[in-house]
């Protein structure tokens, strides 16, 4: 495998200490290491990125990945450009961002060009790093008007949407989108060409089609034909990477040149980090124990609370907080107290409780290794 170098990640060691995984020069990659990735003239870090999960990369989240490191660009949730015009509330809530949370995109949403084009310049103007283009959601509420995933019906149209977005600002446009429809319309590798001719600056691909949702495996020979048929934009590969195996298998399958992370992220804030470690020294602290966890999610709720009060966030947070605590193995009773506190002594003492038992299975300082985040279950047409 080719090395970076040694380098000392730029982000202080986990609490526990040392206990760095055995597992030495692991997973190498045939090609090397692919070049840096950059958006345009937007260097990333590295070429990690969160992924955009509805309800959960709010500005809490995201800065908690950022804080444990090796995350390359963060992307808000899904974004209404046509409530982003209007001044919606909840569409400014979703934009949200601060000096850590750096860099940013976000991704909008909608089938009206001249939408689209005009929040993205409203974005640019409040400077943000990068704008993605949502072609990839399945959900009815989304695709029935025209956006998300059913873009990809609509090739001439969907190109000239892109087209009009990519023109109206200078901050480099990506768009995120699945293999097709359905696996008889396979048409991310013509979109992929068209964008890049458009002046798109990278695709992300999950390697799923909309009618899959969720079921199935991710399929990286799709990923890879959309890598084959670009001349230099980025492909990010996208779909269940869960550890560094996974990510290793990604960019060696694909020829991907980034690979963005959703429900993992979710499961392991630690991904980033790790896969960092992975690519410059070979080898990777493992991910927290329930200490860190519960510290972990402390910290997000406090700038939750920051952002809405502690009423509010208590009840937003209770979202965030099942994956929390099924990742600590925290025993139902508990995680039933935790969902019921709608006061912050409340919430407090169930925080408290949970501390005192500990994981109702494994070791307190063990490493869970084998969560994962299930995505939507059953037909799309019923999300
Ligand atoms: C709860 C949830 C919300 C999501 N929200 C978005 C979204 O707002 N925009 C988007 O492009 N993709 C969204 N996705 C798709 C993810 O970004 C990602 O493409 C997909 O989950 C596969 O990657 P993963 O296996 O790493 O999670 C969402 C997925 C989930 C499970």
């Amino acid at each position: 495998m080719e090395m970076a170098g040694v380098v000392d990640p730029p982000w202080p060691p986990l609490s526990k200490g040392g206990n760095f995984a055995a597992a030495r020069l692991v997973f190498p990659l045939p090609g090397g290491i692919p070049p840096p990735l950059a958006y345009g003239q937007l260097r990333l870090a590295s070429r990690y990125l969160l992924s955009p999960l509805a309800g959960y990369t709010n500005l809490p989240f995201r800065r908690i990945v950022r804080e444990l490191g090796g995350v390359g660009l963060a992307t808000t949730d899904l974004v209404n450009a046509r409530g982003l015009l209007r001044g919606n509330e909840r569409s400014l809530q979703l934009i949200e961002t601060c000096a850590e949370d750096s860099p940013f995109a976000v991704q909008i949403f909608g089938s009206d060009a001249s939408e689209m084009r005009e929040a993205a310049q409203l974005l640019e103007a409040r400077g943000v790093d990068s704008i993605d283009i949502n072609m990839g959601c399945p959900v009815e509420r989304i695709t029935k008007g025209g956006a998300g995933a059913s873009l990809m019906c609509s090739p001439s149209q969907t190109v000239d949407l892109v087209r009009q977005v990519v023109d109206a600002v200078r901050v480099p446009v990506t768009v995120k989108m699945r293999l097709g429809w359905d696996e008889r319309t396979i048409t991310a590798p013509r979109f992929a060409r068209e964008f890049e001719q458009a002046g798109v600056a990278a695709v992300a691909i999950h390697g799923r089609t909309r009618e899959q949702g969720f079921r199935g495996t991710v399929d990286r020979d799709g990923i890879r034909r959309v890598v084959e048929v670009v001349e230099r934009i980025p492909v990010i590969g996208n779909g269940d990477v869960l550890n560094v195996a996974d990510a290793a298998r990604m960019l060696a399958e694909t020829g991907c040149r980034g690979v963005s992370i959703g429900r993992g992220a979710l499961a392991n804030p630690w991904i980033f980090r790790q896969l960092v470690e992975w690519e410059q020294i070979g080898t990777w602290e493992p991910a927290g124990t329930f200490d860190d966890r519960l510290e972990l999610l402390r910290r997000q709720f406090a700038y939750l609370e920051e952002l809405r009060g502690a009423e509010l966030a208590i009840v937003i947070f209770r979202k965030m907080g099942h994956w929390y605590l099924k990742s600590m193995r925290i025993c139902a009773a508990l995680r039933h107290r935790f969902q019921l506190a709608k006061t912050k002594p409340e919430l407090e003492a169930a925080l408290a409780a949970i501390a005192a038992a500990g994981p109702a299975r494994g070791r307190r300082d063990g490493v869970r290794q084998d969560f994962h985040v299930p995505g939507p279950a059953g037909p799309v047409e019923r999300w």
